[in-house]
């Protein structure tokens, strides 16, 4: 290799290293300036030979002459490096705990860096009832405990005054395992990586229900952009499971004239089980 094209890879490198420290625990694009974007974007063809999406920086968004925003596939660097690191076979895992101590260790997406603790989900084995809800927030980050925090307590009304079941007989997990900084929706990226753990899961849960609490969960669950509006009132499919849609619950504290309908939304899953015979693991 020619003194140029090495010092030129080197140059790259660096380039690539600063980039993804840039990114982390951020959405997955970046801002730098035209001759850079074309610099990566022609060095991505260059080097790109292989399939490498993360070599073959692509530019899109034009949003101002000097200041392109690029898609630089920082993600899919963090996922390679953290593939390393977290070496598991999700799918291989057989026990509802071994998941749990996977996720708790997890490295996979940039949200491991910010988080406190790691929030797997909680609830019983034997659940007939699952609630899935969208990402941790900063009470649950601080225990390590789903669905503690203000929007929490409403779940556990619900469940408890509402459904008249104890909270310990449901399983309550959330699409994505770790708090997102300030609370933001978890990114595409995100979601994609961290949804086998949820998908396990709920293949070892095989509950007779899912309800999914809000547009994230019920997206992420049932593969559509559907908005809210449209998925609620409607028995769906999650892989033979049927699924109900419901508001998540820090909509229903901003906005608590929905209450009534996500309760109609509750009271439809409780007649399907009722209807279905469902035994509760303390019943
Ligand atoms: N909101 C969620 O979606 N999940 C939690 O665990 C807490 C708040
Ligand atoms: Fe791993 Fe999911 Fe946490 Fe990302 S959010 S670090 S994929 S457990």
């Amino acid at each position: 290799m020619s003194d140029f094209n090495e010092q030129y890879n080197k140059l790259i490198d660096e380039v690539r290293v600063l980039v993804k420290k840039h990114a982390r625990g951020r959405p997955p694009s970046i801002s730098v300036s035209e001759e850079t974007a074309a610099l990566l974007t022609a060095l991505g063809t260059a080097l790109s030979g292989t399939t490498h999406e993360s070599a073959s920086a692509s530019v899109a968004d034009v949003q101002d002459k000097r200041e392109q925003k690029i898609e630089v596939e920082v993600r899919t660097l963090e996922e390679e490096n953290n593939e390393m690191t977290t070496p598991v076979d999700i799918s291989s895992l057989t026990t509802l705990d071994e998941i749990a101590q996977v996720i708790t260790a997890c490295t996979r997406c940039p949200l491991h860096e910010t988080r406190n603790k790691a929030v797997p989900g909680e609830g019983s084995p034997q659940a007939p009832l699952v609630f899935v809800g969208e990402a941790p927030g900063a009470s649950e980050d601080a225990k390590g405990r789903p669905f503690v925090g203000r929007s929490g307590n409403l779940l556990t009304d619900i469940i408890e005054k509402g459904m008249k079941l104890p909270r310990a007989d449901v399983f309550i997990c959330n699409v994505v395992k770790c708090r997102p900084p300030e609370n933001r929706v978890p990114s595409p990226d995100e979601v994609r990586i961290c949804e086998p753990y949820l998908l396990r899961q709920l293949e070892i849960l095989k509950p007779q229900v899912i309800c999914a609490l809000g547009a994230v969960a019920a997206q992420t669950l049932l593969k559509t952009t559907d908005p809210i509006f449209k998925l609620r009132g409607l028995w769906h499919d999650y892989h033979g499971i049927p699924c109900r849609v419901t508001y998540h619950p820090a909509y229903l504290l901003r906005n608590p004239v929905d209450k009534k309908k996500a309760w109609e939304d509750i009271q439809e899953i409780m007649k399907f089980m009722q209807d279905q015979g469902t035994v509760f693991p303390s019943s």
